[in-house]
């Protein structure tokens, strides 16, 4: 690995969707996905990742503007290449823009962004948040046509979806997932993209994606809010951050 290729630093994006989706259980305003981000700053994290979907089913108009408002982290907003989307982004001018697929049915973001097959769609939206001064990400496969069509469209970041790793149940097949994450780990470095990765991220799967030396950030949520509950989101975010760092290390 050649040394211009490596990110000393790797930066935690900690999602804080799912504090939403807790109190949307009940409606009301408890939990306050604010009140999650101004403690994740105290305990580590380097920015705050929050998707509003198509739907509201999490983070909603009003915790978006109360973000936006209030934290000193930079906000990463994870959107629909949508003219609604990208008619907020321009609204409130995130730190940066992470393009995710949304279907409604879906529970999560299952799949990447087919960046190779929707160039033509992208390409305006990327455009128009890159003008308008927010970093933009595109959330992608692990797969070089990927990688090679979110440089066509100038994109200068990718995220690289972890689902697949984080999912895959035996020895073999995480081998096989960490192995296409490396390579396109490597291959969108080349190509001069920085690189992030995400999604079902834990204490226990972080380390091999961590000590990728081509990665600059992680972003993760789900796994944390589900360990705050017996910890604390303070110290949750603190053993990530340390996996993360004795990763690098
Ligand atoms: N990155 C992206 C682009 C995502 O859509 C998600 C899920 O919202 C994450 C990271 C975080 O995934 P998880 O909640 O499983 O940690």
């Amino acid at each position: 690995m050649t040394s211009h290729l490596r990110t000393d630093r790797l930066r935690l994006g900690v999602n804080i969707d799912h504090v939403a989706t807790i109190r949307n259980a009940r409606g009301g305003l408890h939990p306050d996905p604010l009140r999650a981000a101004l403690m994740a700053a105290e305990a580590g994290a380097d920015g705050i990742t929050a998707h509003l979907r198509e739907d509201r089913r999490h983070i909603t108009d009003a915790d978006l503007e109360a973000l936006i408002g209030s934290i000193s982290l930079p906000l990463n907003l994870e959107m629909a290449a949508t003219d609604e989307m990208l008619g907020i982004a321009l609204q409130h001018r995130p730190h940066a823009a992470c393009i995710v697929p949304e279907r409604r049915a879906e529970r999560t973001t299952e799949g990447g962004l087919d960046a190779a097959g929707q160039h033509n769609s992208l390409a305006p939206i990327i455009a128009r948040l890159k003008d308008a001064g927010i970093r933009v990400s595109l959330f992608i496969a692990p797969e070089a046509h990927q990688l090679d069509a979110a440089a066509r469209l100038g994109a200068p970041v990718v995220e690289l979806h972890t689902g697949p790793y984080s999912h895959a149940v035996t020895e073999a097949e995480v081998a096989v997932e960490l192995e296409r994450l490396q390579r396109a780990a490597a291959h969108g470095a080349a190509l001069g993209l920085e690189m992030h990765a995400g999604h079902g991220l834990t204490f226990d799967n972080v380390g091999p994606v961590a000590a990728m030396p081509q990665l600059a950030e992680l972003n993760i949520g789900h796994f944390l809010i589900g360990e705050a509950v017996f910890t604390g989101l303070g110290p949750a975010i603190a053993r990530m951050r340390a996996a993360m760092d004795a990763s690098r290390a």
